[in-house]
């Protein structure tokens, strides 16, 4: 590095203590190349956008093509054709009433719109101070502001209280550490009394109840009962409280389903869509919109259009790698490679959950998470387990970023049994590695 180079800045580590970046020079499937030489198995599919391998050819193809063609164009008085294509495709998978798509560019603005088309729906409809927003106990949403706001508090945004809108906080149906002191086996779901008495009391002034569907994610893998979820939507649907479901990790596939929303048998008056949408290439992300939603912003009223979007919004390439990455759904037996990822969790789980070190484990589809067990003081992102084991991982040549006492893999769809299994070894030696005594 010469004097006159920048210095690489990167997202959330601290320089301080942790080791400086790795160089990766490519990756084919599930593994990436450093600069030396060296093979690591990207078992978290690179922050959780990677879907069906790195570089897949298809998508990278796609790419090229468009690039060559039309690279970008502003989106305001204007349209392009692999917009209109994704949007098609989009309308097929996604469930109706959701019939309205508006882009951005990540998973935090996808959730940005969606709290502003809430807030500005009920303004267009003449009752603006139905303007609260409802988020879970753990929930993370993303690191914009709205975004960063509606996330539970956290490490991420400990120093940024001053500037996070305030929200009105329930309860998660995180049964390893359940709310309300029950267990899974004999409860009815009462985690959901507390959103109930909510929207009972304050109805009248709550735009919306977001939540991450079935899978917290940052907050530490949670994952849900459906049950929790249909009674969300429930809830929302009587007190007449928009539901926006997050599903920018869960959807294409993660779950199990295309969309986690699926599996409990719901649909969300909003829906966010990012990190997947392009198979893991470029940033793009979408807001789905229920018919009753547009409406309202559709009038003879200019105060009443929707005054948000980016300069990069519906980008053109990033367009046509979604596309390209839903040919391949329909190309390759991507829910086949779901369903035998699920297959090894199956398999391989129990043995973690019978350790002395374990306090929980949990999976749906593609995910799945393995809580240690540490003094309430080291609990959290911030646990000292977290760099040994995740140097311990790199050492074995495999990419798991450990939340804190919580070790996930989520892999990209292509990751072969054998290759899971290796993770599920590496994993199982790591445990004798932090907790000698057990
Ligand atoms: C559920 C959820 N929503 C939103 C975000 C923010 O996405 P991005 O990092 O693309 O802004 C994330 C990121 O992890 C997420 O898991």
């Amino acid at each position: 590095m010469s004097s006159s180079d920048l210095h690489l800045w990167h997202p959330f580590t601290q320089e301080g203590v942790d080791p400086p970046a790795l160089s990766i020079r490519s990756g084919q499937g599930v593994f990436l190349e450093t600069q030396d030489g060296r093979r690591i198995l990207d078992a978290i599919s690179s922050w959780w956008v990677n879907l069906h391998g790195h570089s897949h050819p298809a998508i990278a193809e796609a790419v090229a093509q468009q690039a060559g063609r039309l690279e970008h164009v502003l989106f305001a008085g204007f349209s392009h054709e692999p917009a209109e294509e994704l949007a098609a495709r989009l309308g097929k998978i996604v469930p109706p009433p959701l019939r309205h798509v508006f882009f951005s560019d990540d998973g935090s603005t996808a959730v940005e719109v969606a709290l502003k088309l809430a807030v500005q729906y009920w303004s267009n409809c003449a009752r603006p101070g139905k303007r609260r927003i409802v988020a879970l106990e753990h929930a993370y949403h993303g690191d914009t502001v709205g975004a960063m706001s509606v996330s539970d508090d956290s490490p991420f945004n400990a120093a940024f209280q001053s500037l996070r809108i305030p929200v009105l906080r329930t309860h998660s149906a995180s049964c390893a550490h359940c709310p309300v002191g029950l267990t899974r086996d004999t409860c009815h779901i009462e985690c959901l009394n507390k959103l109930e008495r909510l929207l009972a009391e304050q109805g009248d002034e709550i735009a919306a109840v977001i939540v991450e569907p079935l899978l917290q994610g940052a907050g530490g893998m949670i994952v849900h009962p459906d049950e929790f979820l249909a009674g969300v939507r429930r809830l929302t649907s009587a007190h007449d409280v928009f539901l926006i479901a997050d599903e920018v990790l869960t959807g294409f596939g993660r779950t199990g389903r295309m969309f986690a929303c699926e599996r409990a048998g719901i649909v969300p008056d909003l829906m966010c869509v990012a990190k997947g949408l392009t198979g893991g290439f470029l940033s793009l992300a979408a807001t789905f919109a229920s018919d009753r939603i547009h409406s309202a912003f559709v009038s003879g009223d200019r105060t009443h259009a929707f005054f948000h979007g980016h300069s990069y919004t519906a980008n053109p390439i990033a367009c046509a790698a979604a596309n390209a990455s839903l040919n391949i759904f329909e190309s390759e037996p991507v829910f086949e490679r779901i369903a035998a990822i699920e297959q090894v969790h199956a398999r391989r789980l129990p043995a973690f959950r019978k350790h002395p070190s374990v306090l929980d484990v949990r999976h749906i589809g593609t995910v799945a998470a393995i809580e240690l067990k540490v003094p309430e003081s080291d609990a959290g992102y911030l646990s000292s387990l977290r760099p040994r084991l995740y140097q311990y991982f790199l050492s074995r040549g495999v990419l798991l970023r450990p939340l804190g006492n919580v070790v996930y893999i989520l892999p990209p769809y292509v990751i072969t049994a054998e290759e899971l299994n290796f993770v599920y070894d590496v994993i199982q030696d790591s445990l004798a590695i932090v907790f000698p005594a057990a």
